[in-house]
């Protein structure tokens, strides 16, 4: 059998194990967890130094035309509250957080047809001509090849697309028939085509998740390349077929951190809000386990309680307002420091 010391050894020098080892690393991970979580951060302190990158989310849209069963905001969730920002709410979002420092705009949305390629082109070029020294990131789905086309031409910089889960049944587990797994698989491997600056991940402990899908996540990852990775531990939200779920585990999610630092040096990788709403330590532990990135709301505070993707979202609330002046403090605390500057993927 293996030594569990001598493969997260191994991990960090050759950042590549095979499933079997990747397996018995994740099985084994009450063992190795402090160890794997301290060469992960050595790891990226050598490639990034004690610097967090922030970016400003910009929540824009609730609107979803899909129905995962996971999601707080499907198209079935006859309660949630909908709303959708204008382009000039959006692009104030912008110019707000360009006066907080944030040099990242990442614009999340459920898959909203009523914002079309030249909606948001258009969005996309003012804000790059307003602020020619911040990235623009999209989150918004599925889309056809043309239109990623586009909005790489209108100047997005990068695009987060989480393939949720590595396993094709698996993923028909946690969406209806209509979705699939290959077109998921298909619109990654579009955006990197286009130069697209990508991130794939997945949910941690989701309905019907095994430790051997784990395994294959990290080969998938491995295999993909993509420049940033984002995992958060699923967390159930009462209006959807899984509001009766267990959570997954922030111990799980923060070892998984560790590995995907230790297999992918440079990656850019978030400690993530639901990583924080699970454990309210979570975003501090995933710093220290290999996480690089932070994703403040940038949204209006007024629309912030109805992008609810699960129950308990943190920094919804009256607080919203201080979240950028919170985390400086708290990254500080750990010996972090929050920079400016794009922090763009280093190849
Ligand atoms: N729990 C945790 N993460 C979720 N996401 C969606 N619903 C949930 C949930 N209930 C994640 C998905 C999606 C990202 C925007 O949020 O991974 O890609
Ligand atoms: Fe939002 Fe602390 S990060 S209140």
């Amino acid at each position: 059998m293996y030594n569990t010391a001598e493969l997260i050894d191994k991990l960090k020098t050759e950042t590549i194990l095979s499933r079997d080892e990747y397996l018995h690393l994740i099985k084994n991970r009450e063992v190795i967890r402090e160890r794997a979580a301290e060469l992960a951060g050595s790891v990226c302190d050598g490639i990034y130094g004690k610097k967090i990158y922030i970016r400003g989310l910009i929540e824009f849209t609730n609107y979803c035309r899909n129905n995962c069963y996971y999601c707080g905001i499907r198209a079935g969730n006859d309660k949630a509250d909908r709303y959708r920002l204008t382009p000039e709410e959006i692009i104030g979002c912008s110019d707000s957080g360009y006066e907080l420092g944030f040099r990242t705009f990442v614009l999340q949305g459920g898959e909203d047809p009523y914002y079309s390629d030249e909606i948001l082109s258009k969005v996309v070029r003012d804000i790059k001509e307003r602020h020619p020294d911040c990235a623009v990131t999209l989150s918004i789905g599925e889309r056809s090849y043309e239109s990623y086309r586009r909005l790489k031409e209108a100047g997005a910089d990068r695009y987060l697309l989480r393939h949720e889960t590595v396993n094709r049944e698996h993923y028909g587990l946690l969406h209806p028939d209509n979705m699939s797994w290959d077109n998921r698989v298909q619109c990654l491997r579009d955006l990197k085509e286009l130069g697209f600056q990508t991130g794939a991940g997945f949910m941690v402990g989701s309905p019907g998740q095994t430790e051997e899908d784990l395994a294959d996540e990290l080969l998938f990852l491995k295999e993909l390349r993509p420049e940033m990775v984002g995992i958060g531990p699923f967390i159930p939200h009462q209006d959807t077929p899984f509001g009766k779920e267990t959570a997954g585990s922030a111990e799980l999610t923060l070892f998984l951190l560790s590995l995907i630092r230790l297999t992918l040096p440079d990656v850019l990788l978030p400690a993530t809000t639901a990583l924080g709403t699970i454990d309210p330590m979570g975003r501090e532990k995933g710093i220290l386990s290999g996480a690089n990135v932070l994703m403040p709301n940038l949204s209006p505070v007024s629309v912030r309680g109805k992008y609810l993707l699960y129950d308990n979202k943190i920094c919804t609330g009256e607080e919203a307002a201080q979240c950028i002046e919170c985390l400086k403090g708290r990254v500080r605390k750990i010996g972090y420091e929050i920079v400016t500057d794009r922090g763009d993927h280093k190849d």
